[in-house]
């Protein structure tokens, strides 16, 4: 196969949700519609036993919850998934802002019943910012929810992005019978599904004015089925695929991942309509991924995965080129050539070696400890570096220090490789010296794991004391003079801190405290992140 067809099959996507609309059931009917697994269930067991191979996930078993992404890939229909899981969990990271840099496409979730919650507006934002293609499932079909009708309007009025339906469900609220194609112009109707869910869901599929139709779902289901589908010819948004390509249109399917009402066909609308990996911007201009000069940037980092030896993986997301075992590439960061021997695939938590793999793909690299986040891998004859990262603005912050001063040096290593990974943002209080740092995360869960991984990979006790900031603001003045405790008015009102870089950083617990310091100093410049790139 070339390099362009083994692009062109591949479909690297995450799937964005509120906890508990449906993401992991979902991800297993795309796995078991895949073929990857034969009875659906075993993500489940999975998540209970890899608890079993990895102390890391001791967090995730203590708060049941998922702390980290995971890759997982599969072939269906000529194309090859990689599917990026990403923690729906509401104490949420960076690391879940990070994988959505490394799709190109996004199934948001809904639970029919709830529409558009807290997280999945979060998570939207990021995917917007990035104008990669959203594509929308409303799942719970099965039960009682909002209409359809009403759903799709959240879609505009929350969100603010179109929604072009799909499909469209036929009968009552809580007993859907079966999907109007939009696309096809023709009915699916579904058999009761006799087997939980575990197996794929029989159906029978009508042209749009087969008179067997009627007789089926009864008069009445058919003319409120012509009703709504007149009005959404009428009123509603215009099928329009440049606009889909560009994140302004949402295709909306609705379904229920645990009846596998409407699974199969959206997974493969989803693969003809998602786009194949998309071009980068480097530093060397747009980097298509058919140029056959290997480039790849690091999404992830990821530490003591296997207990039994401590090792740091990094992943990676190849951009362009093919990637092959043991090849040898150009760190962009460090300006060093590194062989890239044992890389791994992954499905949930099994790994394997690999030889090969094609851009799209998501490849797992043994970390010395050399990479950082962002960091760029290219082939030796073709040297530049992607873009950098945004910067996420922290919310949380806590003061950290060593419970026992003798082990300052582990400490400070640890934080440092902590930084380093991205895991979160390091401060210095002015004259505070290096026996305690500021550190400041997206979410409250991160220094659950800082302390633990402090604690297991560095042998470190923290005392870590939650501070009552929750706006970081980074400071310059507009006519170049230098931004000190001593040079800014109502310093005091918060903490004045520096980042890694030394820059001027103020720490306040509101927008109103904000307000205060812009009133009073007219010269002041405020930015949310370090550099300009921010969301
Ligand atoms: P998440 O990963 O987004 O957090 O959600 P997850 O798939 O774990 O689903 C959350 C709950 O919603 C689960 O119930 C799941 O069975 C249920 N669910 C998912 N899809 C559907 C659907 O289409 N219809 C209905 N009615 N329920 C659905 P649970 O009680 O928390 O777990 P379990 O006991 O079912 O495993």
């Amino acid at each position: 196969m070339t390099l362009t067809e083994e692009i062109g099959k591949r479909r690297t996507f995450a799937i964005i949700s509120h906890p508990d609309a449906g993401k992991t059931t979902l991800t297993e009917k795309l796995l078991l519609y895949g073929g990857a697994i034969h009875l659906a269930g075993s993500i489940k067991s999975r998540k209970t036993q890899r608890h079993a191979v990895s102390d890391w996930m001791e967090i995730e078993k203590q708060r049941g919850i998922s702390v980290t992404s995971s890759v997982l890939q599969f072939d269906y229909a000529g194309c090859r998934i990689n599917i990026l899981d990403t923690p729906g969990h509401q104490d949420f990271s960076e690391d879940t802002y990070r994988t959505l840099m490394a799709v190109d496409s996004a199934v948001m979730i809904l639970d029919a019943a709830k529409g558009v919650e807290a997280q999945t507006k979060k998570l939207f934002k990021v995917c917007r910012e990035r104008r990669i293609p959203i594509f929308t499932f409303i799942n719970k079909l099965d039960r009682y929810g909002k209409i359809p009708l009403d759903l799709t309007d959240e879609l505009e009025n929350v969100l603010g992005i179109r929604a072009y339906p799909m499909n469209w469900p036929i009968g009552v609220d809580g007993k859907y019978l079966g999907v109007f194609d939009r696309q096809k112009n023709q009915i699916e109707l579904f058999a009761e599904d006799t087997t939980h869910g575990q197996k794929e869901r029989a159906s029978e599929i009508f042209a749009a004015d087969d008179p067997k139709v009627i007789e089926r779902i009864g008069k009445e289901n058919f003319d409120a089925l012509q009703d709504d589908l007149l009005l959404l010819d009428e009123a509603g948004e215009v099928w329009d695929k440049a606009k889909v390509d560009a994140g302004e249109l949402t295709p909306t399917f609705f379904g229920s991942a645990m009846t596998n009402f409407g699974v199969k066909n959206f997974l493969e609308e989803y693969l003809r309509l998602a786009p194949p990996p998309a071009p980068r911007l480097s530093s060397d201009g747009v980097i298509e991924p058919e140029d056959e000069k290997f480039s790849a940037f690091v999404f992830k980092i990821q530490a003591n995965m296997n207990p039994a030896h401590r090792d740091r993986l990094a992943f990676i997301r190849i951009c362009s080129g093919k990637f092959e075992r043991n090849m040898n590439v150009w760190h962009a960061q460090t300006d060093k050539l590194i062989k890239l021997a044992q890389p791994q695939q992954f499905l949930a938590q099994d790994r394997q070696i690999i030889d090969e793999a094609f851009p799209g793909d998501i490849v797992g690299l043994f970390d010395p400890g050399i990479f950082g986040i962002g960091d760029t891998l290219t082939d030796t004859a073709h040297k530049f570096k992607f873009e950098d990262f945004p910067t996420f603005p922290p919310e949380k912050f806590a003061r950290v220090q060593a419970k026992d001063t003798m082990k300052r040096k582990q400490f400070a290593k640890g934080i440092d490789q902590l930084t380093q990974e991205g895991a979160i943002q390091l401060f210095n209080q002015v004259g505070a010296g290096t026996e305690s740092y500021v550190v400041g995360t997206v979410g409250t869960l991160q220094f659950e794991v800082l302390q633990y991984r402090l604690k297991s990979e560095y042998g470190v006790d923290v005392l870590l004391t939650m501070l009552p900031f929750e706006v970081a603001r980074w400071l310059k003045f507009s006519d170049g003079t230098k931004v000190l405790p001593t040079t800014l008015r109502g310093a005091d009102r918060g903490l004045f801190v520096l980042d890694r870089a030394e820059n001027p950083v103020l720490l306040v617990e509101n927008e109103w405290a904000l307000g205060w310091i812009r009133d009073n100093n007219p010269k002041l410049e405020m930015s949310a992140v370090p550099n300009a790139s921010a969301i």
